[in-house]
C-alpha cells in the first residue's frame, strides 16, 4: 500500500485546518489572507501532495472520467483512435480511462463493469464482442450515456460516420481503372458491420462493372499482421493479380508472405489495404490504401459523448447529433497497371 502524503499532513504542517486547505485548493479561498493561500500552495508543491480523486469525485459528483473500450492496444489504427479521443477530453478537462478488449467478451465485461465502478461519466465502445443489449441495459440504467463507433456492433445508425460502402468502392474502382478482374480479399474472421459494408461497397462495385466476386475469392483469418501473413499462401495459391486487404496490418503481413513465396508487389501480385496507418508509407513499395480518419473519429467520439454527458442525454439508442468524416483513396507504389 503506497503511503501518500495527506491532505492532513499539509494541514498539520501549515498550521491550518483540514477545512481551510480544501477550501483553498477548490478555489474557495475569499475569506482567506493572501499569506495563508501562498503558504497553502507553496506546501502543496513542496511537499508534492495531489488531492484524492476519490474524495474529490465525492464532492463535484463528476470525476470527468471517459471509459473507453478498444478491441486492441496494438493496433496503431486505435492507437491514433484513442489519441484522438484523448486530444478532445484534454481540452475539456476529462480524462479517458482505455481498456482493451482483446476480442474477449469476459475482458471487456470486466472493463466495462470497472469504468462504471470508477465512475466513468461516459463510454466509447469500438470493440466487436460487445452484447449490446447488455450494455444498453447497464449503462442506461446507471444513466451513462455511451457510444458504439467502428468494429462495435450497431444497434443503430452509427453516430460516427466514415463512408465503409464508399471506401471499398474506391478500393474496387481503383483496381478495376488498373485492369484486375482477378481478386482475392483478405478479411478478418467475424467481419463486423463497419467491415461487412466496405465489403459490400467492394463486391458491388465490382458487380457494376459486370465482375462477380463469389464467396470463396473472401479468406478469413485474423485481422492482424499474422493473421494476413498466414494466410498468404493461400491467397498466392489462388492466382490473383490482385488482393484487397480489409485492413492495413493484414495487408503488411501478406507482403512477407508473397516475398517468402518469390513473387513481387506489385509486378506479380498487387495489394490495396485499408486505414492508412503510418507503416503503410515504411514498408516496400509504400502501400495503396484508404485513408480513414482515426484521429478525427476519436476527437468526435470525446466531442459526442461529452456533450452527451454535459447534456444529461444518457443511453445512446436516442437519435443523436450524427458527424460524417471523409475517407480517402492513397494511391501509392503496390498496384501495377496490367492490360
Ligand atoms: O485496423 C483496424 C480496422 O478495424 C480498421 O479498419 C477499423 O475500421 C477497424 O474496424
Amino acid at each position: 500500500m503506497t503511503k501518500k502524503v495527506t491532505i492532513t499532513d499539509l494541514a498539520k504542517k501549515a498550521g491550518v485546518s483540514v477545512t481551510t486547505v480544501s477550501q483553498i485548493l477548490n478555489g474557495k479561498d475569499a475569506r482567506f489572507s493572501t499569506k495563508t493561500i501562498e503558504k497553502v500552495k507553496a506546501l502543496q508543491k513542496d511537499m508534492g501532495y495531489i488531492p484524492d480523486f476519490n474524495a474529490q469525485n465525492l464532492i463535484s459528483k463528476t470525476g470527468k472520467t471517459i471509459g473507453v473500450l478498444i478491441p486492441s492496444l496494438s493496433n496503431p489504427f486505435f492507437a491514433i483512435f484513442s489519441a484522438g479521443i484523448q486530444n478532445e477530453a484534454r481540452k475539456e478537462e476529462y480524462v479517458p480511462l482505455v481498456f482493451a478488449s482483446n476480442n474477449d467478451r469476459e475482458l471487456e465485461n470486466q472493463y466495462l463493469l470497472e469504468s462504471i465502478r470508477r465512475a466513468a461519466d461516459g463510454m466509447i465502445i469500438s470493440s466487436p464482442v460487445s452484447d449490446v443489449d447488455y450494455i444498453d441495459s447497464i449503462l442506461s440504467q446507471n444513466h451513462i450515456p455511451y457510444i458504439l463507433i467502428d468494429q462495435a456492433p450497431s444497434a443503430q445508425e452509427d453516430p460516427i460516420d466514415v463512408a465503409n460502402y464508399e471506401g471499398g468502392a474506391k478500393v474496387a474502382n481503383y483496381l478495376l481503372e488498373n485492369g484486375h478482374t482477378r481478386i482475392v480479399i483478405v478479411a478478418g474472421d467475424d467481419p463486423t458491420v463497419n467491415i461487412r459494408k466496405r465489403l459490400q461497397g467492394f463486391r458491388d462495385a465490382f458487380k457494376d462493372h459486370g465482375v462477380t466476386i463469389s464467396d470463396n475469392q473472401i479468406i478469413y483469418t485474423h485481422l492482424s499482421k499474422k493473421g494476413g501473413y498466414d494466410v498468404s499462401n493461400k491467397a498466392v495459391a489462388a492466382k490473383p493479380t490482385a488482393i484487397f486487404a480489409v485492413n492495413d496490418e493484414l495487408a503488411i503481413g501478406l507482403y512477407r508472405g508473397i516475398k517468402e513465396a518469390g513473387l513481387r508487389i506489385p509486378d506479380d501480385i498487387s495489394v490495396v489495404g485499408y486505414d492508412d496507418i503510418d507503416w503503410a508509407k515504411y514498408v516496400d513499395p509504400k502501400l495503396s490504401t484508404v485513408h480513414q480518419p482515426a484521429l478525427e473519429m476519436g476527437q468526435a467520439a470525446a466531442k459526442l459523448i461529452i456533450e452527451r454527458i454535459e447534456s444529461g442525454n444518457n443511453g445512446s439508442l436516442e437519435s443523436g447529433r450524427k458527424i460524417s468524416l471523409p475517407i480517402q483513396l492513397i494511391k501509392r507504389g503496390s498496384v501495377k497497371k496490367i492490360n
